[in-house]
């Protein structure tokens, strides 16, 4: 079995902690600065990971934006996106969102295993469906992504995603983005549920970085050994 891959968790968050709002229009949190920062993020990236609420609620594409950094991938030899994965139980994901219809590299869908024929039937032509336990493990989603020689993961979030990786103990870095303003609305998502995180106030994670992207902040925390590799 492969080592895992080095797991990187990306979120942009409000003052007051909500991933969005509670409307269905998405909230842009970051600026153009930070887009294009976290544009270079995922090109450095083999895979990217989103739960299947974000992709029902804001359909994202999850690929590279910059011609450059798309050429720059090729000429490493990859392709110029990044294998985009995520992660479900009900398997109601629409086969026609962007995550399956944008971009020529592998999707894969990690389900729960007690609906794995069913998420084949909608969706084996557009990406391979793996069983990944019930509920789905993440342990067997980075264990399986490492057997499929994904070095580097980004996690996009949402909410859930980013507390089971956390708790889970499989996160090596967050970045975390402040955006300059609040939510306050409860009904809306936030950046993680409850949960039993390995850092608390006896455990505190290390700050490797604060960086100004003009009204947002970057803040960069080491949460393993690995921090850094690669
Ligand atoms: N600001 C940001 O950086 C950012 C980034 C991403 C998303 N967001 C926002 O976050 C919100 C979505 O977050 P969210 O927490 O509601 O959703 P999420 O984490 O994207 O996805 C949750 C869904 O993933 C599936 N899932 C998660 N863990 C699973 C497991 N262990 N086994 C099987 N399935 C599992 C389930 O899908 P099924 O229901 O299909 O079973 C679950 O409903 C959206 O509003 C989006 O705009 C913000």
């Amino acid at each position: 079995m492969a080592e895992r891959p080095y797991i990187l968790l990306s979120c942009g968050m409000s003052i007051d902690g909500y991933l969005d709002d509670a409307t269905e229009e998405r909230l842009l949190l970051s600026n153009d600065a930070d887009f294009d920062r976290v544009d270079a993020v995922r090109a450095g990236c083999d895979a990217i990971l989103v739960g299947a609420g974000t992709i029902r609620q804001d359909n994202p594409r999850l690929l590279v934006r910059s011609a450059a950094r798309r050429a720059d991938r090729v000429a490493r030899g990859e392709d110029p996106d990044p294998v985009k994965v995520t992660v479900t139980s009900s398997c109601r994901l629409d086969p026609e969102a962007s995550f399956f219809t944008t971009g020529a590299a592998d999707k894969l869908v990690y389900c729960a295993t007690s609906t794995v024929d069913d998420a084949r039937k909608l969706l084996g032509d557009h990406a391979t469906v793996i069983a990944g336990g019930d509920p789905v493990d993440v342990r067997v989603v980075a264990g399986d992504l490492g057997d499929r020689g994904v070095r580097r993961l980004m996690v996009e979030g949402g909410g859930h995603m980013h507390t089971q990786f956390l708790t889970a103990g499989l996160a090596d870095e967050l970045q975390l983005v402040v955006a300059p303003f609040f939510v306050g609305d409860s009904r809306a998502p936030r950046f993680v549920h409850d949960g039993v995180f390995p850092w608390g106030p006896d455990n505190r994670a290390r700050l490797a970085e604060v960086r100004r992207l003009g009204d947002v902040v970057l803040l960069r925390y080491a949460l393993s050994e690995r921090f850094g590799d690669g």
